[in-house]
């Protein structure tokens, strides 16, 4: 896809999905700014390293991004953490982690992208929810809430700032094979790969997604091919539904 001299805005840029939307908006000919604990090894045309939990931080990202870019024209709310367990095994850092990577930080990023965006010629904004967002699974109740929480404020912003050319948009992935899944599997006591594989079983595709499955669609999402789409929710999922 072309994204040619456009400049982009990724968070989560270190992780699985994150990577492979860096690197395939560059490939377009994108200008990205990368944003996430450790960006030292990422190439990218600029970084912000930072803790999504520390507001000042996040509310700066869009400006800092459009300071050092010369403009933003796109970004990708792709951070996000996962909390294991039900209601009654949820501390209350757990909550509090979760709430704030995954609905507060791209709360504050969108609300300070959105000017940004709108006082040039418009935007796009793709965020990364889930599909467990929209039906949950079992035992991440915190997780699941979340991302139903992103869905609901994509589809709110893609409403609203639709108007000022500005188009809001959620990929929502089932299973992708990342350091998130993986680190689930080995915390658990799993060999990662042998359960990857397993868990491919269960995908009607064969296979469960690769972090590039996922940056496709956010990019899609993020191109003028998606010029008509706001608000849209969009389940990436192999043909697996929640169960
Ligand atoms: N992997 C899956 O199966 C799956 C499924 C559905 C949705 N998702 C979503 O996809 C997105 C990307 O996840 P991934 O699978 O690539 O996971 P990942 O763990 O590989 O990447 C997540 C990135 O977010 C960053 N991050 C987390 N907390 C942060 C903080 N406080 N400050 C700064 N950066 C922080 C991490 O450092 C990491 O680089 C997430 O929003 C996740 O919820 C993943």
């Amino acid at each position: 896809m072309e994204f040619y001299g456009r400049k982009v805005l990724v968070t989560g840029a270190a992780g699985g999905i994150g990577g492979a939307v860096v690197a395939a908006f560059r490939a377009g000919g994108a200008h990205v700014a990368v944003a996430d604990r450790n960006v030292d090894e990422i190439e990218a045309e600029a970084r912000l390293p930072g803790d999504l939990t520390e507001s000042s931080y996040v509310d700066s990202l869009p400006d800092r991004a459009a300071e050092l870019l010369g403009g933003l024209d796109i970004v990708v709310n792709n951070a996000g953490v996962i909390t294991r367990g039900a209601v009654t095994e949820t501390s209350d850092a757990d909550w509090a982690l979760s709430l704030a990577v995954n609905v507060e930080a791209p709360f504050r990023i969108c609300r300070a992208a959105i000017p940004i965006m709108a006082a040039r010629d418009g935007g796009a904004i793709v965020n990364v929810a889930s599909c467990w967002g929209l039906r949950p699974g079992p035992n991440h109740a915190a997780y699941c809430m979340t991302k139903a929480a992103l869905a609901s404020l994509t589809q709110c912003m893609g409403m609203d700032h639709a108007h000022q050319g500005i188009r809001i948009n959620a990929v929502c992935p089932n299973e992708v094979n990342t350091p998130m899944l993986r680190s689930g599997f080995a915390k658990r006591g799993y060999d990662p790969d042998n359960a990857v594989a397993q868990l491919g079983r269960t995908v009607p595709l064969g296979r469960i997604a690769e972090p590039s499955d996922i940056a496709d669609v956010i990019l899609f999402l993020a191109s003028d091919a998606a010029r008509y789409m706001c608000g849209a929710l969009v389940e990436v999922n192999g043909g697996k539904a929640v169960a």
